[in-house]
């Protein structure tokens, strides 16, 4: 009897750490949160999975059980005992397995029709390309660039088009959908809808090289007016600094080797090899969602890139410190 209590224990035990695995990560995203009809999609079946498993489960543990503890009858019909072996095999082995491989089968078919691209209004394609190891951001329609930030407006499905021009990443917005991978020398294309307001966390879910886990990116979804405000603002080209110390900033960042990785419209800067930083203030996070978006965040990555993120395209920088200082007053007016 004794025996008996500690095994439920046990059982009770290896229960509670898979709900503690389930809820443990209680702030980070998580597929069986869904906030968007696709993920709802991709929550159902994981949870008829998960139900279906656990009854099989139960199942086999219930025959096990039997098979250990039941006293075996004395059979005295050979014939009669190995046909109800086979009856036993057949069914439990072969036809109940077919069952439940048929309903995962179609039951999985039935959501890959359902995630299908939905008609998508004119205007919400983005196009997002997997940097090393941040995200390329562009709107082709608005015609501007951004990065690590995508803003979509609330209750409508977005296109994302997908492409990479070095090594193979996973576009991955938990709370939304399911992963889509970015390939060099191909366009794969996936969407996404949020069904209320807020912050989305997406992450890289492909390995990509060191900086892999620091491939972060979020999903903003707007109401339609400030998602149409934002679209607005981004299109703007960057204002000119009327601040002095700003202004210093901005012929530092001109004449320092700032403007062959970065763009920032409406200036001389256009190179392309790092984030556009026309908006940049507007931004929440730096380094590709790994830091807030703060002046002292900002510092620490202009003097050492190469201390948050080794490996990474941008080099250290020789600023003095009140050089640091003017450039961080002009990268403030980049709202
Ligand atoms: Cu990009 Cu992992």
């Amino acid at each position: 009897m004794k025996r008996h209590k500690s095994r439920s224990g046990r059982f009770f035990a290896i229960g509670a750490l898979g709900l503690l695995l389930l809820n443990g990560c209680a702030n980070a995203p998580s597929i069986l949160d869904p906030q968007g009809p696709a993920a709802a999609r991709i929550a159902n079946l994981w949870w008829l999975l998960f139900w279906m498993a656990m009854a099989v489960l139960v199942f086999v543990f219930a025959f096990l059980a039997l098979a250990l503890f039941r006293r075996r009858p004395v059979e005295v019909d050979a014939q009669r005992a190995q046909q109800r072996g086979i009856r036993v095999i057949i069914w439990a082995g072969v036809v109940m397995p077919a069952i439940v491989l048929a309903v995962v089968y179609v039951a999985t078919l039935w959501t890959m029709r359902a995630l299908a691209t939905p008609v998508i209004p004119e205007g919400l394609t983005v196009h997002v390309i997997g940097q090393l190891w941040w995200w390329e951001v562009q709107y082709p329609e608005q015609q501007f660039v951004t990065a690590n930030e995508i803003h979509i407006p609330v209750g409508q499905p977005v296109r994302i088009v997908l492409s990479s021009p070095n090594v193979i990443h996973s576009f991955w917005v938990p709370e939304l959908h399911g992963k889509m991978d970015l390939m060099p020398g191909e366009i794969n294309e996936t969407w996404i809808q949020a069904d209320r307001p807020g912050v989305y966390w997406g992450e890289c879910a492909e390995f990509c090289g060191t900086q892999h886990a620091k491939m972060n990116f979020l999903v903003i979804a707007q109401p339609a007016e400030e998602y149409q405000a934002w679209l607005q603002q981004q299109q703007q080209p960057a204002t000119t600094p009327t601040d002095p110390l700003a202004q210093e900033g901005q012929q530092i960042f001109l004449s320092a080797n700032c403007l062959y990785c970065h763009a920032i419209r409406g200036t001389d800067a256009v190179g392309n090899l790092g984030p556009d930083l026309t908006h940049l203030a507007s931004r929440r996070t730096l380094g590709s969602a790994i830091q807030e978006n703060t002046a002292g965040n900002l510092a620490g990555w202009i003097v050492g890139p190469q201390h948050i993120k080794p490996g990474n395209l941008m080099p250290q920088s020789d600023l003095t410190s009140t050089e640091l200082q003017a450039l961080l007053a002009y990268l403030a007016t980049l709202k």
